[in-house]
């Protein structure tokens, strides 16, 4: 297949690597020239251009047959997050329908879920977050739906081939927000430490990604987290014990920060995921992906502090 990844950073860049090798005929989007020879050296073709600039997408080679926009607005506000991914994927539904390719898969996020009550949320749950930023991911999700029953006023009936993936917390080599912060020694636990966390290995979501261009059907959306969620305290307990450090301290939980910042508690279910996709994960639960981390952290002196 001829497949462009818009977005080759921390999850694009190796995606690109793994199809390369495969045998696909790999392109990379990115804003700047910068990663081009770490691009060439993953069998990737560098390409450059910026979503938020049509003209710029203008110029580009077309016909693929599969595209991924993993993308990031690497963090920002809402002006941010709708430049980049509302507008970004606006741009791309315009600059791609006049050579529509076959699978089109976009990384949303479960931060689209605002559930807070640890309860289970599956694709089929209410997607009402209180933070502005999730509210922007929403809003793209809707648009990309629109255009994949046809029903978006400029698609001509036409139906775009979309997958929607909600993304977990990615974590990975050098990856990971809570154990970094861990290690750092400044992580915190919240009130009685039972808010859930829900993650995913950026290899499986390498996996989830190619398993959907291969396998989803347009319009579908899929939950990319892995087996097992677990609260914070348990993560941290598991660490503490792994690496013999002390647990992080406990300090009040400030339910006006939570609703600002729009943390939320709850379990995401990725059982639509296995069961359509057939996706088997490598690192099912953090236990597995964190030793992988762990090892290899110890093994490049990583650790010794
Ligand atoms: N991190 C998480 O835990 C998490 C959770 C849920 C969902 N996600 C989603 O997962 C996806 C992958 O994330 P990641 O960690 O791989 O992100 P990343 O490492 O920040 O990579 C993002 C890539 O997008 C490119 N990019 C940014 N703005 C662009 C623009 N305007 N035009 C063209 N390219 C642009 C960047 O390249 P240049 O800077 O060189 O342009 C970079 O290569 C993203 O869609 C993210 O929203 C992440």
């Amino acid at each position: 297949m001829r497949v462009l990844i818009v977005g080759c950073g921390y999850v694009g860049l190796p995606l690109g690597k793994v199809l390369a090798r495969q045998g696909h005929e790999v392109f990379g989007l990115r804003r700047s020239a910068l990663a081009a020879a770490e691009l060439k050296a993953a069998g990737i073709v560098p390409l450059h251009a910026d979503i938020t600039q049509p003209a710029t997408l203008a110029q580009l080679p077309r016909n693929f047959d599969w595209v991924v926009n993993c993308t990031a607005s690497g963090g920002g506000g809402a002006a941010d997050y709708r430049k980049i991914y509302l507008e970004g994927n606006s741009n791309l539904l315009a600059w791609l329908a006049e050579a529509p390719p076959q699978k089109f898969v976009y990384t949303s996020s479960t931060s689209v879920y605002a559930q807070n009550d640890g309860s289970i949320v599956t694709e089929q749950s209410v997607t009402a977050p209180d933070a502005e930023t999730s509210k922007v991911l929403v809003e793209t999700e809707k648009l990309l739906l629109a255009a994949a029953n046809g029903s978006r006023r400029e698609s001509l009936g036409q139906k775009f081939p979309a997958v929607i993936l909600r993304v977990a917390g990615i974590y990975g080599p050098g990856r990971g927000h809570s154990f970094k912060s861990f290690l750092r020694g400044d992580a915190r636990i919240e009130g009685d430490g039972t808010r859930w966390l829900n993650m995913i290995h950026r290899d499986d979501l390498i996996g989830v990604i190619i398993a959907a261009l291969e396998n989803a059907q347009a319009g579908e959306i899929f939950n990319a987290a892995d087996n097992a969620p677990v609260t914070k305290r348990n993560f941290f307990e598991w660490l503490a014990a792994e690496l013999k450090r002390p647990m992080p301290p406990t300090v009040p939980a400030d339910p006006e920060t939570g609703h600002r910042r729009g943390v939320t508690n709850k379990r995401v279910s990725n059982t639509k995921l296995r069961a359509e996709l057939k996706y088997e994960f490598q690192f099912p639960d953090f236990r597995a992906g964190y030793a992988a981390e762990i090892a290899r952290l110890k093994q490049d002196g990583g650790l010794d502090f």
